[in-house]
């Protein structure tokens, strides 16, 4: 099978682990005599098969989905090369429009700030064809810090990926040709711009379907333009339940716990870590907020037998900031495991580098538990609240533990709380649920192992 890289840059893209990911899908599809394909949160579309490859195994096709428009329109324009004209004399009308009267740098700045504002403000507008959208959607991909169309900040002069190098130095053109051959390379997929749960629910009694979801993660930075929060997750998983298409889900250790109490426990599905890959969080010379995908020292050598020769290239540029990472003492606090989710086992996991994730559901029930109304609290609670008072006292708040307890109550037929939730039986509930994120809490600050949490929020019997 051809390993190319496909795709454009996206934020949580998956390029290092595409060729894994890639062959284990194909091996599934050959497995279970599946014929079609569907990528359900597309973003850059390294997930999206290269057909030249894989047109004798995906016979009824392959689909990328992606529900940002402005993203789903750059995809869809990139199929075809003509396009890549329009795109680049439209990309120098606005600089035209935008730099005209930019002489001095804090002109310069001032301009590539408009042009950026622009772009993100038209992007994903419903009302624009699909090629205008691209023009502006090109604009936040490439104009944005580490391609991060969230909190898209313009790399101001910056040495990577921001308007100096796409835009300002004008080698956009270059890498939208590159960008065209790998999505072209993508061959004749189907391009969607659909919400990931309701295609689920569409195709899921398609017993001869493999679906790849891979979801904005849970719990961790929100780089996505649209929110995907506690709720949404919820729906994904119950989508996905009971479903006779093959489905694979990635999710990160931090944002699991639904996941595993929804379809682990409930629906029996199986989940996996992916060989090692870390995505470190730190501050870069140009951006606080700037992700660094980065892999684990000690685990080098196994994942680089897994990559792609020219992806294993790329390992070797990343050992030094590894290096310095870990020197820093930042990689603790940051490495994270890369696990996927499917309603089939995979029978040749260890050959493959990958690990069972073994849960002993009676044991560790609690602390998916605790984890999850941790999850909860910190995602209702008001941006960087804390949990501790200044002498380190718990200051939760107790109306929104009082939500959680009737979210909670509402998702899982899981006898946790007394079913009457009124008056004093939800008061209680509802301190016996901050009670878990305040050690939960002390737990991550104390780094203690967060795997085990106290008994909080059990049931009184
Ligand atoms: C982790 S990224 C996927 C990255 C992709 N696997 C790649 O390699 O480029 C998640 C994507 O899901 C998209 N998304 C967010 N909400 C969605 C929804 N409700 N339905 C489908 N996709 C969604 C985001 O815009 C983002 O592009």
């Amino acid at each position: 099978m051809e390993r190319e890289i496909v795709g454009i840059p996206c934020v949580g893209g998956k390029s290092k682990l595409a060729p894994f990911l890639r062959e284990l899908f194909f091996d599934v599809a050959i497995t279970h005599k599946l014929d079609k394909f569907l990528s359900a949160c597309g973003g850059g579309g390294k997930c999206v098969f290269n057909l030249k490859a894989s047109a004798n195994v995906f016979k009824r096709g392959v689909i990328y989905n992606e529900f940002e428009r402005g993203l789903y329109n750059l995809i869809t324009s990139l199929k075809s090369y003509r396009n890549i004209e329009i795109i680049n004399s439209e990309i120098k009308k606005l600089l035209k429009n935008h730099f005209a009267d930019a002489n001095t740098p804090d002109e310069v700045k001032n301009a590539i700030l408009s042009m950026f504002r622009e772009a993100l403000s038209k992007a994903d507008k419903p009302e624009l064809d699909t090629l205008t959208s691209a023009i502006y959607e090109t604009v936040v991909v490439f104009g944005s810090v580490q391609n991060n169309r969230q909190t898209c900040s313009p790399n101001i002069g910056g040495k990577e990926n921001g308007f100096y190098t796409y835009f300002s130095k004008l080698q956009y053109e270059n890498t939208l040709r590159e960008l065209t051959r790998r999505i072209r390379d993508m061959a004749s997929f189907e391009t969607l711009n659909d919400d990931c749960v309701d295609l689920v629910n569409e195709h899921k009694k398609d017993a001869n379907l493999l679906i790849y979801i891979d979801p904005p993660y849970f719990n961790c930075v929100n780089n996505y333009k649209n929110a995907f929060g506690f709720d949404k997750h919820m729906d994904l998983c119950k989508a996905c339940m009971n479903a006779d298409a093959k489905i694979i889900i990635s999710m990160h250790d931090a944002g699991l716990a639904p996941y595993l109490l929804k379809l682990f426990v409930e629906d029996d599905w199986y989940a996996y870590i992916l060989p090692p890959i870390i995505h470190a969080s730190r501050k870069s010379e140009t951006t606080e907020d700037a992700v660094m995908e980065i892999y684990k020292l000690k685990d080098l050598k196994t994942s680089q037998e897994l990559m792609h020769p020219e992806e294993a290239e790329d390992l070797e540029k990343f050992k030094k900031s590894v290096s310095q990472i870990v020197e820093e003492g930042l990689l603790d606090d940051k490495s994270i495991d890369e696990i996927i989710f499917c309603n089939f086992e995979i029978p040749d996991y260890q050959e493959r580098g990958i690990k069972n994730l073994e849960y002993s559901v009676e044991d560790d029930l609690e602390m998916i538990f605790g984890k999850m109304v941790y999850i909860m609290y910190r995602e209702k609670m008001p941006k960087k609240a804390k949990i501790h008072d200044k002498d380190g006292n718990p200051c939760i708040d107790i109306e929104i533990c009082k939500e959680i307890v009737k979210d909670i109550d509402e998702y899982y037929d899981i006898d946790i709380f007394e079913k009457d939730l009124e008056g004093e039986t939800l008061l209680k509930s509802a301190e016996a649920v901050a009670k878990v994120v305040f050690d939960f809490d002390t737990r991550i600050r104390n780094r203690d192992s967060v795997r085990k949490i106290t008994k909080g929020a059990k049931k009184k019997d």
